[in-house]
């Protein structure tokens, strides 16, 4: 097994068994991969002592940089030779769990109470690392044997309860490894699913988010969706039929993207998550859904308590008094929804979602609500349309949403180029006249100056114009046809 180690890991491993003897341990997912001939880069080291000693030994030893965590009795060691993967120490430890989908109180312990405390018995593993038994596999709850059988197993009966995010972890690494969850552990998630929506919307998000990096995702949610999780986080929530060819589009959707565009500000999780909530779910709730997942902890918040919110008060009465107050006029096409005891306010014309609960208002704008937009706007595209049209239509959207256009099989193909052509070319172009330049020549800020600027634009963007000079000379013809004052 040994020798499927990489060289210079296996080295790191050494230096780390002479210095800390018997009592450091490699762990976790590096030993199982290891078992299971995969790579694995992400190296655990559990330490019977003091872990943060250990680390720091190794940091001199290496060169490197430490970041230590006192309070976890844990520390990172990076290597000075910055091509060699991080280590992470751990102090032994042992842990009980309160309640339900809280954090457990840690005490140190021994390297059993560790590999006790963990999830399944295919991650509590652990390899030795002093001299005298160097590779030696400590297996105490038959993980050797589960891996073998390709068998996903917790290691009691509470394990589920003590940590409900562990029924995504089950499904993610059967999903990935080709594995089944032992039918006693099905029934153990069956039991658990009640209290799922204990667990905070960042930790669902969290668990979420890592389903969604597999390379099997879709096999994952659609197994997921057999054991009933997604109707149980939101009542009523079932993933979408055409979840798993959504998420092939999402998946191509993003090569293409990294491969051609060098944007920054495309996040490819927001593609990801927008194909799990489908395209047939009514948008508001699929907003409150990613209103809790998502953006729990992460949206600005615009005001704490309102008077609006207070009982008693509709919603519709007093919404768009609100809203205008904060600056955010709402169109007529506004729809207000109460979903799972929060209210959910869609401005379709604005591409804007608003939601509201627990007497807090926030605003999302999601591009999953873009997208539903722009599949309106997209259809009514005629062949004839000028580049500048295409400009203005599509400039709203964020690149998100485009991405899922220009590489939708719905959408006919020579829209999707115009999006394309919008993406590569439209987007990154600058005018060749700015507002600076018509201040120079005398004219003044307003609303004329406003359409002189944008049409010199949609004539550079139409192919009128081809160089500054020629701008100019646009600009002039255009003067000399605008009617006397
Ligand atoms: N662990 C656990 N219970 C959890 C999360 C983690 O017992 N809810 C333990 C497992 O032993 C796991 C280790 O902590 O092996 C490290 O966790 P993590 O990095 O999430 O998992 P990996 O095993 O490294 O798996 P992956 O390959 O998915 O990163």
């Amino acid at each position: 097994m040994i020798r499927n180690i990489p060289e210079p890991i296996l080295n790191l491993l050494y230096e780390i068994g002479e210095v800390a003897g018997k009592n450091a341990y490699l762990v976790g997912g590096f030993v199982r991969d290891l078992l299971l001939k995969q790579p694995s880069l992400d190296i655990d080291i559990v330490v019977e002592g003091d872990a943060i000693r250990v680390a720091k030994a190794m940091c001199d030893r290496w060169n490197g940089t430490l970041e230590v965590h006192p309070q976890f009795g844990t520390a990172t060691v990076t290597h000075g030779n910055i091509d060699l993967p991080k280590v992470d120490f751990v102090t032994a430890r042992r842990e009980t769990y309160q309640g339900a989908g809280t954090l457990p109180i840690v005490q140190s312990g021994k390297i059993t109470d560790d590999l006790r405390r963990r999830d399944f018995s295919i991650n509590a593993l652990a390899m030795r690392l002093d001299p005298n038994a160097f590779g030696t596999i400590v297996d105490k709850t038959g993980g050797l044997a589960d891996l073998e059988a390709g068998i996903i197993r917790v290691l009691h009966k509470q394990s589920f309860i003590d940590d409900p995010t562990r029924i995504f972890r089950a499904s993610r690494y059967a999903g990935r490894y080709g594995f089944r969850i032992a039918e006693t552990d099905v029934v153990l998630i069956q039991e658990t699913l009640p209290i799922l929506p204990q667990l905070s919307g960042e930790r669902i998000r969290n668990e979420i988010d890592r389903v969604l990096l597999e390379k099997n995702a879709a096999k994952i949610v659609e197994h997921l969706a057999e054991l009933g999780v997604w109707e149980t986080i939101f009542t009523d929530w079932h993933i979408s039929a055409t979840f798993a060819d959504d998420f092939k589009k999402a998946e191509q959707a993003i090569t293409w993207a990294s491969a051609h565009l060098e944007d920054e500000a495309f996040q490819p999780d927001r593609v990801r998550w927008m194909t799990l909530f489908g395209t047939h779910t009514p948008i508001y709730q699929i907003e409150a859904i990613s209103f809790r997942l998502v953006l729990e902890h992460q949206l600005q918040r615009l005001i704490s308590r309102t008077q609006a919110m207070k009982r008693g008060v509709s919603l519709e009465e007093v919404t768009v008094p609100v809203f205008e107050k904060l600056g955010f006029p709402l169109s007529k096409n506004t729809s207000i929804k109460q979903h799972n005891g929060m209210w959910c306010i869609v401005d379709p014309d604005n591409m804007k979602t608003y939601v509201c609960g627990d007497g807090n208002l926030y605003r999302v704008q999601t591009p999953l609500t873009a997208y539903k937009q722009l599949e309106q706007t997209v259809t009514t595209l005629k062949e004839t349309v000028k580049p500048s049209e295409i400009y203005q239509l599509l400039k709203p959207y964020p690149i998100e949403a485009l991405v899922l256009g220009s590489v939708d099989a719905r959408v006919p193909e020579w829209k999707r180029e115009k999006i394309a052509d919008y993406l590569f070319t439209l987007r990154k172009t600058q005018p060749f006249i700015t507002g600076d330049d018509l201040i120079a020549l005398g004219e003044k800020p307003g609303k004329t100056f406003e359409t002189v600027l944008w049409e010199l634009f949609a004539a550079q963007l139409d192919g009128k114009t081809a160089t500054k000079s020629e701008a100019f000379r646009h600009l002039r013809g255009f003067k000399d046809h605008a009617p006397a004052k």
